[in-house]
């Protein structure tokens, strides 16, 4: 029976980053944060809803006494390139005004979408601001921003798994990985 059920691993083409890979680079990214914050009060930032599972897994191996806020950020159109205006869904709960705080994002693209948000809590006052990102397409860069915790530099193909979306769907694979093409139609 079990043959029957669908598996969203049967829409994978490519594994372009496995399990274990991701999980070594979130240890080695949770060490260095924690080296870099202890003794500081820390916050991190979690960009809705792709960096939910990277940041979740992240705070898990930072044993420090940090908390946790999410923002729900949206570029305006529809189109799949990011403008660079952003609408925000979801603001934070707390101000953020003399904290370290550190944002969280699933992959800079064009790097647009997190350079404004980056200028926008910067506004806001906090004693530090950096970035940590899982992905970073370095070909598609169109905007300066400065990644402080960096992951993975990938090719330009759109990836899905790890909490990135197609569609809404594939947020829950445990890897990152590319679709096969014709689920883009
Ligand atoms: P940017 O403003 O162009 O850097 O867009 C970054 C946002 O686009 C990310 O936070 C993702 O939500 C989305 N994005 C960019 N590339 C991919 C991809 O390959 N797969 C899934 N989402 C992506
Ligand atoms: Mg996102």
């Amino acid at each position: 029976m079990s043959e029957l059920l669908p598996d969203i691993r049967d829409d994978i083409l490519e594994v372009l980053i496995d399990e274990e890979t991701l999980q070594n680079k979130v240890a080695e990214l949770a060490a260095q944060i924690t080296r870099d914050y202890a003794g500081q009060d820390l916050l991190l930032v979690g960009a809705l809803k792709g960096a939910a599972v990277f940041m979740v897994d992240l705070s898990l191996q930072i044993p420090l006494p940090l908390s946790m806020d999410f923002m729900a950020i949206s570029s305006y159109g529809a189109s799949t390139k990011s403008s660079g205006v952003v609408r925000i869904l979801k603001d934070l709960d707390a101000s953020i005004e003399e904290r370290n705080v550190l944002i969280v994002e699933d992959i800079v693209d064009s790097g647009l979408t997190l350079s404004y948000l980056a200028e926008h809590l910067r506004a806001r006052g906090p004693a530090s601001l950096k970035i940590c990102a899982l992905l970073n397409k370095p070909s598609r860069r169109s905007s300066n921003v400065q990644v402080d915790y960096l992951g993975f530099d990938i090719p330009d193909k759109f990836v899905v798994g790890y909490g990135l979306d197609f569609a809404e769907k594939y947020r829950n694979l445990p890897f990152i990985g590319v679709l096969k093409p014709e689920l883009y139609r």
